[in-house]
C-alpha cells in the first residue's frame, strides 16, 4: 500500500540524492534474485535512513533484520570514521548476497554480518549502541524494543520499520492479518514508554522515530 500519492513520491525521490550505483545494483539484484524484494527499504526510504544517520553521526550503530544489507550500507553512511555497524539476520540464505555488496562498499571493514536470531545475538553484545533499526520479524517487535532500550545509550536513537503494515494498524480487527496485532503492541508500547521520544512518520510503510531521554 502507498500512502503517500505514488507520483508525489515518485517526485520526492527524484528530488532526493540518488541511488549510488552499488544501491542501485543491489536494488536491482535483489528484484531479480531474491524472494520477497518489496523488504528492501528502497531509494526514498535508504536516503532517509542515509540522512538520518549523517544527523545522529553514531559510532555505533545495530540493525535488526540485514536482508540483501541494503539499509545497512544505506545507515553506514553516517558512522563516523572509526564507527561500527553490527547487522543481524536469522536466514542464512541471504548473508552471501549482503556480504558480496558490502564488500563491494567503502564501509566493508565497518559493517559486520551476523547469522542467527536477533533474540540470542543482541544480549551478547557489550557495546552501546547510538542508533538501533528494527527490521526484522514483527511477531518480536515489542522484545527488540525492551533489547533496543537496554543497550541504546540516553539520547540515542531507535528506528523502527513497518509500523503502519499496509495500513492494517488502522483497519477493523477481523481484516487484520496475523502480523497486524504484534505491530500495534509495538506501538502502543513505543507510545506509553516516558523514556522515549516518538514520532510515527508515514512514509513507505511507516518509520518509527524514537530518542531515549
Ligand atoms: C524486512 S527484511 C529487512 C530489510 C532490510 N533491513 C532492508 O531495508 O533492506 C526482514 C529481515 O529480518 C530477518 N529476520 C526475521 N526474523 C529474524 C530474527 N529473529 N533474527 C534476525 N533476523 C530476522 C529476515 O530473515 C529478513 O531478512
Amino acid at each position: 500500500m502507498n500512502f503517500i500519492d505514488k507520483n508525489i513520491e515518485q517526485y520526492a525521490a527524484m528530488h532526493s540524492d540518488a541511488e549510488s550505483d552499488l544501491l542501485k545494483s543491489l536494488n536491482r539484484h535483489t528484484y531479480a534474485r531474491v524472494l520477497q524484494p518489496r523488504m528492501l527499504s528502497g531509494h526514498l526510504q535508504g536516503r532517509i535512513l542515509a540522512m538520518l544517520s549523517r544527523m545522529i553521526q553514531p559510532k555505533a550503530i545495530l540493525e535488526i533484520g540485514t536482508y540483501t544489507g541494503y539499509s545497512a550500507l544505506c545507515l553506514a553512511e553516517g558512522l563516523q570514521t572509526d564507527g561500527v555497524l553490527h547487522s543481524i539476520d536469522i536466514n542464512p540464505e541471504l548473508h552471501e548476497t549482503a556480504l558480496q555488496f558490502v564488500q563491494q562498499s567503502p564501509y566493508h571493514n565497518q559493517i559486520h554480518l551476523h547469522v542467527g536470531d536477533a533474540l540470542h545475538i543482541i544480549p551478547a553484545f557489550e557495546i552501546q549502541f547510538d542508533l538501533v533499526f528494527i527490521d526484522a520479524d514483527k511477531e518480536n517487535y515489542c522484545t527488540y524494543l525492551d533489547l533496543a532500550i537496554n543497550c541504546v545509550h540516553s539520547g540515542g536513537y531507535i528506528i523502527a520499520d513497518n509500523v503502519l503494515w499496509s495500513g492494517n494498524v488502522v483497519k477493523p480487527e477481523n481484516e487484520q492479518d496475523r502480523n497486524t496485532a504484534p505491530v500495534i503492541a509495538f506501538n502502543k508500547k513505543v507510545l506509553a514508554d516516558v523514556r522515549l521520544r516518538k514520532v510515527l512518520l508515514p512514509v513507505r510503510d511507516g518509520l518509527m522515530i524514537c530518542q531515549k531521554i
